[in-house]
C-alpha cells in the first residue's frame, strides 16, 4: 500500500478509481460515483462510514471548515496546473514581461 501514490491532480469532477495502474479497493471500483464537492466531503468525513472496504487508512475530518478547505485545495489541483513545471512558468512570466502571451 505505501509502494503506490495517487494522483489526485484533477481528482474533482474524476469518476472514482479512475487512475490507471492503481489498485483501488472493490468498494470503491464498484461505487460508480464521481467526486465533486459533496462526495469527497462524504467520504474524508468518514471513509469506512461510506465505503467499508476502502483501503484509504484516514480515520476522518470532523472539522467542516478544514475538510472544507482541503475540498477548495483539491479543486485547485486541476490537470492544467500540473502542465507546467517550475521552469516553464518562469519562462511564461518572461514571455508576459515582454508582450508575449505564452
Ligand atoms: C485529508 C486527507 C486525504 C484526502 C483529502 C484524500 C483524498 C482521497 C480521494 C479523493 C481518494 C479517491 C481517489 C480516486 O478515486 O481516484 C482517495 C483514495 C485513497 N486514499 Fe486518500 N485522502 C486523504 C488521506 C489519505 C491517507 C492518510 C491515506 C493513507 C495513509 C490515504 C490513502 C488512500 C488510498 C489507499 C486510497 C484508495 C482507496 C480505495 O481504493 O479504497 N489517503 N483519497
Amino acid at each position: 500500500m505505501y509502494g503506490q501514490t495517487l494522483n489526485l491532480y484533477g481528482v474533482v469532477g474524476r469518476k472514482a478509481a479512475s487512475v490507471a495502474g492503481f489498485e483501488y479497493s472493490e468498494d470503491l471500483r464498484k461505487s460508480g460515483i464521481v467526486w465533486n464537492e459533496v462526495t469527497i466531503d462524504k467520504f474524508i468525513t468518514a471513509p469506512k462510514k461510506l465505503f467499508p472496504g476502502t483501503r484509504m487508512e484516514l480515520p476522518g475530518v470532523e472539522d467542516e471548515k478544514t475538510r472544507r478547505g482541503i475540498i477548495r485545495f483539491l479543486g485547485s489541483l486541476s490537470q492544467k496546473s500540473r502542465k507546467y513545471s517550475f521552469a516553464e512558468c518562469q519562462i511564461m512570466k518572461l514571455h508576459k514581461r515582454v508582450g508575449m502571451t505564452r
